[in-house]
């Protein structure tokens, strides 16, 4: 390869690089912030309080996340950023989702968990963390986590790289919304009752 193509090749894919970054995160804004109607803000809209319930004071008896995202926290609006504390109650789990807009870097602050998630050609990774471990959930990836001790809470705290990265919850999604019982049963290769058994298990 000639020294002319192999630079035009380094920077085709170097412009590649940098359109990728830029379509991974959240649209910029052209301001500093996004103030609610242009108004006048003080420190107070950048504190985020929400979180002062945590362990002690709470003790969920199943899964708990307290978000701080766009819709809790108005001051992220554009920031690119978020949070999440998450309450695992000893044997809990947080099932199977997905963030569409955002990877999920998860910090265990308390007890132990285990984590995983399936990459797109099917293969599983998983992990049991200690407090003071992080795990990083690709964008997009079905992940899990769950809380296999049988006396210990867990307490952990994800950071998201959108403000609003979304959760699209597999069991949920699948078993909590009209789809067709029979396309259901063809997708699952079992039958209608089998699927109506699993949908009743999410009627409120
Ligand atoms: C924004 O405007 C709406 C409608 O005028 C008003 O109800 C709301 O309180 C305003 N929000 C803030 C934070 O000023
Ligand atoms: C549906 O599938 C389950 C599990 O294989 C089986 O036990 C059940 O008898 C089936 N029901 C019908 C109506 O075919
Ligand atoms: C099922 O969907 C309804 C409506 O969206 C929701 O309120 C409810 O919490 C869901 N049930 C479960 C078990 O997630």
């Amino acid at each position: 390869m000639s020294s002319t193509t192999s630079k035009v090749l380094t920077l085709i894919i170097s412009a590649f690089t940098i359109v990728q970054i830029t379509l991974a995160s959240d649209p910029d804004i052209l301001t500093d912030f996004i103030a609610p109607n242009g108004s006048q803000v003080d420190a107070s809209f950048f504190t985020f309080t929400g979180f002062r319930v945590l362990p002690p004071n709470t003790q969920p008896s199943t899964f708990k996340a307290w978000k701080a995202s766009r819709t809790e926290f108005p001051a992220l609006d554009g920031q690119s950023v978020s949070y999440a504390a998450l309450e695992f109650p000893s044997g809990s789990i947080n099932p199977p989702h997905t963030h569409p807009r955002s990877a999920e870097l998860l910090f265990l602050a308390k007890g132990s968990l285990q984590v995983g998630f399936v990459d797109t050609t099917n293969k599983l990774f998983t992990q049991t963390l200690q407090p003071g471990d992080m795990f990083v959930f690709p964008k997009g990836l079905v992940h899990f986590q769950h809380n296999s001790d049988t006396q210990k809470p867990a307490l952990a705290f994800s950071a998201f790289g959108s403000a609003n990265a979304g959760t699209v919850s597999i069991p949920n999604t699948l078993f909590n919304t009209t789809i067709d019982d029979n396309v259901l049963a063809l997708a699952f290769k079992t039958n209608i009752s089998t699927i109506q058994a699993l949908k009743k298990g999410f009627a409120s």
